[in-house]
């Protein structure tokens, strides 16, 4: 079968300044993890790759880039989903990790548990040697001036930045020379986020999800609404009852007719089609063309 993959970057009201690095880092996520896909590389480890490529790339909200929480510090947030066994590994609340997404997968693996926050997450991830970095390594100088510009604005609330304001959280999701299908998705929340605030990117439905028989998404934008309506997982209800880019729609206009949500979902149809749509004034968004060999593009509303 074709190998597909699709990643985004974020869904907010992205400014033109920024358009270049959000347009090249989703370019070289497909560049760099596609080829393995065509040597027969598993779905799984094309989205963890992808998303690791999107941690390091300091444009985005993952990884290295994360808004910094009320309290000045970086709290990371991270799933990936298997479509072959419906199995995920999930973290949330962790520091000191530069690639979230690969914590994630290792939980998957676990024997019993398949999600873990905060500092049980961390112990778990200790005992198994899992890198740990400086918070140097993940905060960049543009964070850091953001947060002292919001720390104590009266009238900031953490949904502003998907009405306009800075950086997304990434994601990703392949299908692989089997046919089966992944989904994984990464964030630093959303700026000025209470310590311990956990939104839809590790919530399994909310953030991503996958599943053979109907397909896999992940999911971006403004967490609070996007958990309540399950976004991943109702874009793959809707593909089993359209074609992918009308499910991709419908499950937005229902995020938006239900709970007032502002977000983003990119995706792969079990039939093979890709789906993205976002009510978000902009999505930094980039998949694999067979003519084209990449498209990426800052989608506009
Ligand atoms: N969608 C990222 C968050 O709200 O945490």
């Amino acid at each position: 079968m074709q190998p597909m993959l699709i990643v985004h970057g974020g869904a907010w009201s992205i400014p033109e300044s920024l358009h270049e690095a959000h347009i090249n880092g989703c370019t070289d996520a497909i560049q760099q993890v596609y080829p393995a896909l065509q040597k027969g590389i598993s779905a799984l480890d094309a989205v963890e790759e992808a998303v690791c490529i999107l941690e390091e790339d300091p444009t985005f909200d993952a990884g290295r880039g994360a808004f910094l929480n009320s309290e000045g510090e970086i709290e990371l947030d991270a799933i990936i989903c298997d479509g072959k066994t419906l199995n995920f590994g999930a973290v949330a609340a962790i520091k000191n990790i530069l690639h979230p997404v690969k914590a994630a997968k290792l939980l998957m693996n676990h024997p019993e548990h398949c999600f873990m926050v905060g500092e049980g997450a961390q112990k778990f991830l200790r005992t198994r040697n899992f890198p740990e970095v400086g918070i140097e390594e993940l905060l960049t100088p543009r964070e850091l001036e953001f947060y002292h510009k919001i720390k104590n604005d009266p009238h900031f609330k953490t949904r502003t930045p998907f009405e306009p304001n800075p950086t997304g959280t990434v994601g990703a999701v392949a299908r692989d020379l089997q046919g089966n299908l992944a989904a994984a998705t990464s964030t630093g929340g959303t700026p000025r986020k209470l310590p311990g605030r956990v939104g839809d990117s590790p919530v399994i439905g909310a953030g991503a999800f996958a599943d053979n028989r109907t397909g896999a998404v992940s999911a971006t934008g403004y967490g609070e609404s996007i958990m309540k309506v399950l976004l991943s997982k109702l874009t793959c209800d809707e593909f089993e009852k359209k074609p992918a880019m009308k499910a991709a729609q419908d499950a937005i206009h229902i995020l938006q007719a239900r709970v007032n949500g502002l977000g983003g979902v990119v995706g792969i149809n079990s039939a093979g089609e890709y789906a993205f749509f976002h009510n978000t004034e902009y999505m930094a968004m980039a998949y694999y063309h067979e003519k084209k060999k990449v498209v990426a593009l800052i989608q506009s509303r």
